[in-house]
């Protein structure tokens, strides 16, 4: 019985430690070179960031909130954390590897190259998330 106990304590304090530390376990992101040094096709004019807004409006924020802090409303129910697109880690990505995390998903993060197959919209989604850059 006492064996029993333990064990369910163990398996209880797994549980407990694994889901309060979701940001540590999250593993860094690997961006193949390829897209680490990809030049931005689309100049981030008014026009690029406009659309960049209303295809995030509809298909990002849920998870990545109004100002891209990653605090949407889906937000609290993932089991991984969406990036804080005003964080300093966040603005030294490139902008390559930025379209890249947004073209093939991770994890929860879904594969936008399913739903947004035009290569313009995913770059535009880049520029208007670099206008959260900043944002406090
Ligand atoms: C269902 C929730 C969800 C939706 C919808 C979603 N994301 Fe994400 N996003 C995530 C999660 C969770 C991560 C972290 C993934 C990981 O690290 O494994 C993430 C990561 C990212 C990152 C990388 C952040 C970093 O710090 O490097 C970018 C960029 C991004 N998302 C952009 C977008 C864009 C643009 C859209 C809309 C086309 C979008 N996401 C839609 C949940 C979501």
């Amino acid at each position: 019985m006492k064996k029993i106990n333990l064990t369910i304590a163990c398996l209880l304090s797994i549980l407990i430690i694994g889901t309060s530390f979701k940001i540590i376990v999250q593993p860094a992101w690997v961006v193949p070179e390829k897209y680490v040094s990809m030049a931005n096709p689309v100049k981030a004019d008014a026009k690029s960031i406009a659309a960049g807004k209303a295809l995030y409006s509809v298909n990002c924020e849920s998870c990545h909130g109004k100002k891209g802090l990653g605090n949407g409303s889906k937000a609290a129910d993932l089991k991984t954390v969406p990036g804080n697109f005003t964080k300093d880690a966040f603005k030294a990505e490139t902008d390559g590897a930025v379209f890249y995390k947004i073209t093939e998903g991770r994890n929860e993060m879904p594969k936008a190259k399913k739903d947004l197959p035009n290569d313009t919209d995913r770059w535009n989604l880049v520029n208007f998330i670099r206008t959260f850059a900043g944002a406090k």
